[in-house]
């Protein structure tokens, strides 16, 4: 198996619908990551445990996915000094929103960068990951350029019937 570049975490086995969307673009751009549940509020040590390995292997970035009081992005960021992507997952009672203020009001110093709330957050996060990697690997970076190209001929292409 390859280093793992990208270390991604939920915080239970319900947020995977949504974290498939990060998880099918670091597939698609053929990146190696380790993909995990682990919670802030139900498994502290072991996410300790898990974000300390993971710095350790050489994670270039952490993408974590949380939904509710969705402290997980922030502890792990607490852990580690590389790069956290959080995504907040929509719920049922407040539709994302209490992930998302929970994720994107972090106190100055620990940073997370914040994306959209569910599947387009996920799917961002991922590409922003990748943009992060393209930095220093010039092939990646010609691919997410063919993938913004490819994304921009689709929405050209489309005729609309009024
Ligand atoms: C959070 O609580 C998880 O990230 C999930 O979005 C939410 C609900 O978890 P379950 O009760 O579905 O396991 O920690």
């Amino acid at each position: 198996m390859k280093k793992p570049e990208v270390a991604l975490v939920m915080g239970s086995i319900s947020d995977l619908d949504t974290m498939q969307d990060a998880i099918g673009i670091l597939k698609d751009f053929n990146i190696p990551f380790v993909a995990k549940v682990l919670s802030a509020h139900r498994t502290p040590k072991d996410l300790e445990a898990f974000v300390t390995a993971m710095e350790q292997v050489g994670v270039k970035a952490f993408i974590a996915g949380a939904g509710g009081a969705a402290a997980l992005p922030g502890v792990i960021a607490s852990f580690t000094t590389v790069p956290v992507c959080g995504v907040p997952i929509e719920t049922k009672s407040l539709k994302g929103l209490d992930s998302l203020l929970s994720i994107v009001q972090m106190p100055a110093g620990i940073p997370v960068a914040t994306f959209a709330i569910g599947k387009a957050g996920a799917k961002n996060a991922a590409l922003f990951v990748l943009s992060l990697l393209a930095l220093v690997s010039p092939g990646l970076l010609k691919k997410v350029r063919r993938f913004r190209k490819k994304q921009a001929r689709a929405i050209k292409k489309i005729k609309v019937k009024a």
